[in-house]
């Protein structure tokens, strides 16, 4: 297997990134993040999430932040969506695509979504259904493929059986999650490797939180078996609610970097990116947690 010549990013840092984020972020900071995203060259971005305000205060501006975009053709933007409840709300707003989350390790499975995989699996069944009835693509996030911060291990058999079950609902692409960054290069390919007995190498999307420092590593991993869709986080934002002590996705600006070094096409622009990292990391009060856009700020004397 060559290594892919172009690799579409997912941001998700409006989504995974801000959710972990105490301070309330208004939406039109929010909407602002979205919009300098997608004039960075972002084709996906992850907008928000559908789920219990008591569970995840910072995402229950949700439908503003929809309705504030001003969407740009040919990008897709989408949400997260539990349960029914959540589908229902998120439709009204006309995702692009919407995300169930499933999770490979049981413990996290109830202290995230607060039921059993089995009991996950029926909920998102007619979610999945109304979504694809009504032209809306349909994402299935796998969190703790190689690790998970209640159970530890997890073996890659686990990792097959959920995609498994996500593929029997039909969910289009999936999403192989390191929920708490402690994966490393080989464990990551069994993950990989455990998901492609479901789906083929194009509905295969790497997210890799890089609180080891291993994201990029891993990201290469993936690349060496074929993955060409990667999610990342604009300034490194972000973290899980419902896992301790996790960090951000890799840094999209890490990841970009890393990808033009290598001669593969994104289609992001990198000064504009480090100025969208640049810009909600201000209004958080803090550096962008990249290294790449923390040299591209130094080098400009900012
Ligand atoms: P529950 O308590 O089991 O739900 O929560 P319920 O159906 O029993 O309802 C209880 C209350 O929640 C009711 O309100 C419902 O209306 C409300 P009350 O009568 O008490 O006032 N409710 C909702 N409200 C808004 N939107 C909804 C919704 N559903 C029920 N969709 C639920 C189940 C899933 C809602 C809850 O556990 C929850 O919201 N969890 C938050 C999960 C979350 O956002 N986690 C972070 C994102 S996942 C992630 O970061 C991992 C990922 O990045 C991949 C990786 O890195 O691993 C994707
Ligand atoms: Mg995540």
């Amino acid at each position: 297997m060559s290594i892919p010549s172009r690799v579409q990013i997912i941001d998700v840092g409006p989504r995974d990134g801000l959710q972990n984020e105490k301070t309330p972020v208004p939406a039109e900071v929010k909407v602002a993040l979205v919009h300098r995203l997608q004039d960075a060259g972002l084709q996906e971005i992850e907008v928000t999430s559908f789920v219990s305000p008591k569970w995840v205060p910072q995402m229950a501006d949700n439908a503003e932040v929809m309705a504030g975009l001003e969407r740009k053709p040919g990008v897709r933007y989408s949400v997260l969506t539990p349960n029914l409840q959540g589908y229902e709300a998120a439709v009204k707003t006309q995702p692009d695509e919407i995300v169930v989350f499933g999770s490979a390790s049981e413990a996290f499975s109830r202290k995230n979504i607060n039921c059993s995989i089995a009991e996950s699996i029926e909920r998102f069944a007619p979610v999945v259904e109304a979504a694809l009835a009504a032209g809306i693509r349909v994402r299935g996030a796998m969190s703790c493929t190689v690790g998970c911060p209640y159970e530890g291990e997890i073996a890659p058999e686990r990792v097959a059986y959920l995609a498994g079950l996500l593929k029997g609902i039909g969910v289009q692409r999936v999403d192989v999650a390191d929920t708490i960054g402690v994966g490393t290069p080989r464990k990551v390919q069994r993950a990989i490797d455990a998901t492609l007995e479901h789906y083929g190498i194009d509905a295969v999307s790497g997210h890799f939180h890089d609180t080891y420092g291993q994201a990029l590593s891993n990201t290469l991993a993936a690349l060496e078996l074929g993955v060409w869709n990667f999610q990342a986080s604009v300034s490194g934002l972000g973290g899980c609610p419902y896992a301790k002590g996790a960090m951000g996705n890799v840094a999209t600006e890490d990841l970009v970097f890393m990808l033009q070094g290598m001669g593969i096409e994104t289609g992001i622009d990198l000064d504009k990116l480090v100025d969208a990292g640049a810009y909600i990391s201000d209004f958080l009060g803090r550096k962008p947690n990249s290294r790449v856009a923390v040299a591209v700020l130094n080098k400009r004397g900012n």
